[in-house]
């Protein structure tokens, strides 16, 4: 779906410097939980980056964390051209944390023995702590935890105390807190290990003494401050899509620059019911935000008349987002700022750094041209969607745009499928996910599932309805729990429910005379239909 997504690499977001208060970086060596290492940190309320493992001490040393953490990573330590550790990192007098291979690189590099077992340790395991040490302090002697590894360390460096040992792994964790190095097999990270954050805070606040300053109301205000160091009296304009993003984005801009902020919300008509409206009395009538808000809809229906395929839809759709856009940002001539709600998450799969100019290819609808004449101001840079969520919160946005599903750019008209999106069908299937959402609303699962929609497939099937036969459309119900869209699996509804929402879409939507559920996981198959 998104070039930003295809070029894998860290980012070094470097505007983070000059954050206040402590932090603790993460040392990335390409683990498929590096960013995850961040975000618990993050959650204990201690700041939290990830860095290429080519980093320098020096630039480590700049920066000042309280702790560094060494991540896991796919390679072998063995391994020709596998990602190496710099000695000088551990040579700081900064703590370090070394996870998975991060522990066999510390491991290596100070004499300890690290061998390929004949065996993989990946999965459940079982920790046996021998010796607590000032790491495992309060952890039961027995535990559960994750481990995902084949090279295993034998032996730790001289002058380190091996703690525990686990199924497969003879040295499980190891220290030396004179050194202030400290050294796991075991990810912390996931759920499946249950005393996992227990030992990062540990890690956090005995060994490294960090401060928890990173609260949502801490970031919020860094934010604020640093838009107005970006834009000072400059005007600034912000495409609201009535996502939790491009809201709290927009939020956190007019928080600092006020009403040099002007907001210009697209309706292209393809929204789902309502929706529309609750953007514009969020943001014009609550926080009295400038905004432009464009019905386009006439405009958008008419470029998409006698289309059906799918590529093309969202071609035309972007296509007419932009001249829109354009448009209206014409208007406002004398803006040179564009915000824009790029995720940390983007930043660090995209490789970029901070500064570099480019547009997130996913944004909105089709993504904007990158020859707008605009400087980016980007106050998600450094945030996951876990915090925009309660940053948004913060700052007083509603519940229902702060927990809004994701909801793709070309909206209902990818879901009115193999077929045209007219203003009929779009308005049919835009009632029927009003059904569908009010009834998983009440039933308090909308947070559960990462999305849940309906689909209109271009088709016509027969019933009987009353004493009369009938020829309608049939509604598709699609709900999918996932964390990151990549997978994806079909979410358990009760029955109760599915049929409640069945018979509410029969009786209330004349033409409908079938529903029917997608259990379709992904992979293999995509969450939209097309
Ligand atoms: P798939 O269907 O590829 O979707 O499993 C993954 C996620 O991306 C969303 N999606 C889109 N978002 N423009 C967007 O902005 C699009 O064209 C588009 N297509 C899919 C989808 O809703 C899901 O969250």
């Amino acid at each position: 779906m998104s070039d930003a997504l295809a070029t894998a690499g860290t980012g070094v977001a470097d505007g983070a410097a000059a954050l206040a208060g402590d932090e603790v970086l993460v040392i990335d060596f390409g683990g498929q939980y590096s960013q995850l290492i961040a975000r618990r940190v993050r959650e204990c309320g201690v700041f939290s980056e990830l860095l290429p493992s080519d980093v320098s001490p020096e630039e480590v040393a700049r920066r000042a964390p309280r702790g560094l953490i060494l991540s896991g990573g796919p390679a072998s330590v063995y391994a020709e051209g596998a990602p190496a550790l710099d000695h000088g990192l551990l040579e700081l007098g900064i703590p370090v944390l070394g996870i998975c291979y991060g522990m066999q690189l510390i491991a290596q590099a100070l004499g300890g023995v690290v061998e390929r077992a004949p065996v993989g340790e990946f999965g459940r395991s079982v920790l046996r702590v021998r010796e607590p040490g000032r790491l495992l302090v309060g952890l039961p002697p027995e535990q559960a935890c994750w481990m995902s590894h084949r090279d295993s360390v034998k032996r730790a460096p001289e002058g380190f105390t091996e703690l525990a040992a686990s199924t497969a792994s003879p040295v499980a964790a190891f220290e030396d807190p004179l050194r202030g190095i400290y050294a796991i097999q075991f990810h912390p990270e996931v759920a499946h290990t249950p005393y996992g954050q227990q030992i990062l805070t540990t890690f956090l606040d005995e060994i490294c003494g960090a401060e928890r300053t990173w609260t949502p109301a801490s970031i919020a205000e860094e934010q604020i401050a640093r838009i107005r160091a970006q834009v000072g009296e400059g005007r600034a304009i912000c495409g609201l899509s009535g996502g939790v993003d491009s809201s709290v984005a927009a939020l956190l801009v007019h928080r600092a620059i006020g009403d040099q902020l002007t907001c210009v919300f697209v309706d292209h008509g393809l929204m789902r019911k309502g929706e529309g409206e609750q953007v514009i009395a969020a943001f014009r009538d609550t926080f009295k935000v400038p905004l432009v808000a464009v019905d386009a809809e006439e405009r958008f229906l008419a470029r998409l008349a006698g289309i059906s395929d799918p590529e093309t839809k969202r071609k035309v759709i972007g296509a007419e987002f932009i001249r829109v856009f354009e448009e209206e940002a014409a208007r406002l001539d004398d803006a040179r700022f564009l915000v824009q709600g790029t995720l940390y998450s983007d930043v660090i799969e995209s490789g970029g750094r901070r500064g570099s100019a480019t547009i997130k290819s996913h944004h909105n609808v089709g993504g904007l041209p990158d020859d707008l004449r605009f400087e980016l101001v980007e106050p998600l840079r450094m945030l996951f969607k876990d915090e925009v969520r309660a940053v948004g919160a913060e700052l007083g946005l509603p519940e229902r745009l702060v927990w809004r599903q994701p909801f793709p750019g070309p909206g209902l008209a990818i879901r009115v499928v193999g077929g045209e999106a007219t203003k009929e069908r779009l308005d049919l299937l835009r009632d029927a996910d009003h059904i569908l959402q009010d009834e998983i609303r009440r039933a308090g699962l909308y947070r559960e599932l990462w999305q849940s929609f309906c689909v209109l497939p271009d088709i016509r099937t027969v019933g009987v309805q009353g004493d009369e036969r009938t020829y309608g459309s049939v509604i598709v119900l699609r709900a999918v729990t996932s964390d990151d869209a990549m997978t994806a699996d079909w979410a358990r509804l009760p029955y109760d429910l599915l049929e409640q929402i069945a018979s509410r879409m029969m009786g209330e939507l004349r033409d409908v005379n079938r529903v029917v559920l997608d259990i379709t996981s992904k992979p293999p198959g995509t969450i939209e239909w097309e």
